[in-house]
């Protein structure tokens, strides 16, 4: 609501119907049950049991033991009044190898959350690949290699075939930029390799495995399926208006969102990039016919969203490697764009060093559809982690976690109420989980978790959360 807003309060804080309130995890962070019915290793085991690659040598092998507690973690989200659920598919749990029939098990597993889910009223949102690419497929050559998305569409024939029948809303990939960038170029994140020229051509087949993928749902239940893909758009802020920082503004741009957007949205890569990038590769791995492939309408876009982006050209004295808020490395995540500097944006840190920025998420979802303006939006990941304590009575109360959801839900109201079509809001994260790199040391739950125990405790911002979607309108946190 702006200040000149017109109209009343309660009206003004009500969101459009229908409007889907869900909480997103992912396989490889909550599942556990790393070795059980025929799952074998993906990237992430490897890459976790790796010594110093991940924060004290955690893994996901039990992560939070959702495999054998989904039945109680469904109940939980009824309690807490989700109209939606956003979970991810385990390549390797249902097609080990990444090759080949399915293994019955695995789709069990995934067709039993989904019944629970639909029973308790809880629309299922399905991402087929949060970053578990099944370890023999890296072998193989990962994806760089184009032979991955064709496997990836493989797989998702499978997916499709067999739960499609139950879920109708699909997500092909989660953040595709960081299974390319930070997995293949500055290495932070499985597979850990640091060449900018197989993370250029990761993000290709990415896109076309996409694409593949989309076709493959599309074609199991052409009726019922709507494809969606989770890009982590940058909202890219240059330090100052000079010119020099603009160019940086646009670099960033172009290999962080456009690299995306340009196939799947405006039916080509991006000038700018391919002439940024010109001294890495010729891109000569984008076949004819593959921009076609990717650019099939999507039935929505899904936005991930935590912090701004502030850069700035490089000027003398600047140190390098910078913070550019993914995580420690002496390799670039962004080819192309090596004399970009980064900087903190203004605005409390979270526990991950990430500035709260709601405007951000305003910004972003009034450009993309102002651009795109006949495609609806979901936010499929928004949220913060905090060090939260648990306290002498076992409640664990999360104020400043309180205060960002409401800040981004406020925004994101503002955005629809200035015409953005956007569809839903899942927060990130339903439960404390596996943070990556992070390992266990980052909590961005509404639902805390003791590590020991496994037990669940609604945080209070659940207990708000809960409040929001039962009455689909943004709750005072002083109401908390
Ligand atoms: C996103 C990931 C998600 C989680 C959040 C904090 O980049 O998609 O799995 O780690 O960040």
């Amino acid at each position: 609501m702006t200040a000149t807003d017109p109209r009343p309060l309660t009206t003004v804080r009500q969101f459009p119907p229908g409007f889907l309130w869900g909480a997103a995890t992912a396989a490889y962070q909550i599942e556990g049950a790393a070795a059980e019915d025929g799952r074998t290793p993906s990237i992430w085991d490897t890459f976790s049991h790796t010594p110093g690659k991940v924060f004290e040598g955690h893994t996901g092998d039990v992560a939070i033991d959702h495999y054998h507690r989904f039945r109680d973690d469904v109940r939980m989200m009824a309690d807490l009044g989700l109209s939606a659920y956003r979970f991810s598919v385990s390549w390797p749990r249902v097609q080990p190898t990444g090759r080949g029939p399915a293994v019955q098990k695995g789709l069990d597993f995934y067709r039993r959350l989904v019944d629970e889910l639909l029973a308790a009223g809880i629309e299922p949102v399905a991402t087929l690949y949060h970053w578990d690419l099944p370890q023999e497929l890296e072998t193989a050559g990962g994806w760089p290699e184009r032979a991955t998305a064709e496997r990836f569409g493989a797989y998702a024939a499978l997916v499709g075939e067999a739960l499609g029948d139950r879920i109708t809303r699909w997500t092909t990939l989660n953040e595709p930029w960081c299974t390319a960038f930070l997995g293949y170029g500055s290495g932070v994140h499985a597979p850990g390799r640091t060449d900018p020229v197989a993370a250029l051509r990761a993000a290709h087949h990415l896109n076309l495995g996409h694409g593949l993928a989309a076709q493959a749902l599309r074609s199991a239940h052409p009726a019922q399926a709507k494809v969606s893909i989770s890009l982590n758009l940058h909202e890219i802020r240059p330090l100052t208006s000079s010119a020099e920082d603009r160019e940086a503004a646009r670099r960033i741009d172009a290999v962080g969102n456009r690299v995306f957007l340009g196939p799947l949205l405006d039916g080509a890569y991006p000038e700018d990039l391919l002439a940024d990038t010109a001294a890495l590769t010729d891109w000569a791995f984008v076949r004819d016919g593959d921009t076609a492939t990717i650019g099939r309408p999507l039935d929505s876009l899904g936005i991930n969203y935590y912090t701004p982006t502030v850069v700035s050209a490089v000027t003398e004295g600047m140190a390098k490697p910078q913070d550019d808020g993914h995580g420690a490395s002496e390799h670039s995540p962004w080819p192309g764009a090596d004399d970009v500097a980064f900087h903190r944006a203004p605005g409390e840190p979270t526990a991950m060093g990430w500035a709260v920025d709601p405007n951000g998420l305003y910004e972003l979802l009034t450009r993309v559809s102002a651009r795109y303006p006949d495609l609806p939006l979901l936010i499929t990941e928004n949220g913060a982690a905090y060090e939260d304590e648990v306290g002498a009575d076992g409640t664990v109360h999360d104020p400043d976690r309180i205060a960002y959801v409401h800040g981004h839900l406020a925004a994101v109201h503002r955005a629809v109420a200035d015409g953005a079509d956007v569809r839903g809001y899942f927060l990130w994260s339903l439960m404390d989980n596996f943070e990556w790199a992070y390992g266990y040391a980052k909590r961005f739950g509404a639902v805390h978790v003791d590590y020991t125990s496994l037990a669940r405790t609604p945080k209070s911002s659940a207990h708000w959360y809960a409040r929001v979607a039962r009455s689909n309108e943004l709750v005072d946190p002083a109401e908390s």
